[in-house]
């Protein structure tokens, strides 16, 4: 079977510093994985990498069956990667929905039926529609900064630490946008919350230090086991 991404050796530095050793993994088409280690691990790294904001220094990138390693990270999201990067990076000084509209358009997406769909998943978005993005509370932006990634209608989605700073109650109603998005496209998911992390995903994989050093069934992700490789 086609893997729908397929990772094989990479290596990323950052001038003579080593940020990734030899990273191997894939995903299957539809398939949620949880990117676990604790800070510094080179997460937020390997998913630059694939959106091609970073160029690796060695090593594969396969999306179904071809080598993007080349192309240009506009390329990659109109050939299907939806990135979420960590704090968010929305544009403060547009308002909701001129967030969303420029996604569309930089996606070269046409079709109108997308901003029901993403209003449909995140109704507050819809609410706040005229707000400034920088006035928005850190659960509200996040929900821009996912909705803005999924105005490109993804097939797979980087969701780089979506619950990092943002309160209890807007931890879960992510929680459950992420699950129903599940099966639909493929999810590449960092997050240092184990059960948020366990909850959601089918598979796992755990970095330190920029290598892989433990992967598994999501059903079978141990709290011990992963914890020793995080933080909190
Ligand atoms: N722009 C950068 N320049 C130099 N080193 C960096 C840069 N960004 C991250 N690093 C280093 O690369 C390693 C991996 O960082 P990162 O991918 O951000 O880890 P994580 O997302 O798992 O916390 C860390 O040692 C970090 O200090
Ligand atoms: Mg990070």
């Amino acid at each position: 079977m086609t893997q729908h991404l397929s990772i094989d050796g990479l290596d990323h530095h950052y001038g003579s510093a080593q940020s990734l050793r030899a990273v191997s993994m894939a995903m299957a088409d539809g398939e949620c994985l949880a990117l676990l280690g604790r800070n510094g691990a080179g997460k937020t790294t390997l998913l630059r990498c694939i959106a091609g904001l970073l160029r690796p220094t060695a090593g594969q990138m396969l999306l179904d069956g071809q080598e993007i390693g080349a192309w240009p990270s506009f390329r990659r999201s109109r050939g299907g990667i939806g990135y979420v990067p960590q704090g968010r990076e929305i544009f403060a000084d547009l308002s909701v929905g001129e967030n969303l509209m420029v996604s569309m358009k930089a996606h070269g997406v046409r079709d109108p039926a997308v901003l029901e769909e993403v209003c449909a998943l995140f109704p507050v978005l819809r609410t706040m529609w005229r707000r400034r993005g920088g006035d928005l509370s850190g659960g509200q932006q996040q929900q821009l900064a996912i909705g803005r990634a999924l105005m490109g209608r993804p097939r797979l989605l980087l969701l780089d630490e979506p619950t990092e700073g943002i309160q209890p109650s807007i931890v879960k109603s992510i929680e459950a946008v992420i699950a129903s998005l599940k099966g639909r496209m493929s999810i590449l998911l960092v997050e240092q919350y184990y059960d948020f992390a366990r909850s959601l995903a089918d598979r796992y994989v755990v970095l330190n230090r920029g290598a892989v050093v433990a992967a598994g069934l999501g059903a079978e992700m141990d709290r011990d086991d992963v914890s020793r490789f995080l933080s909190i």
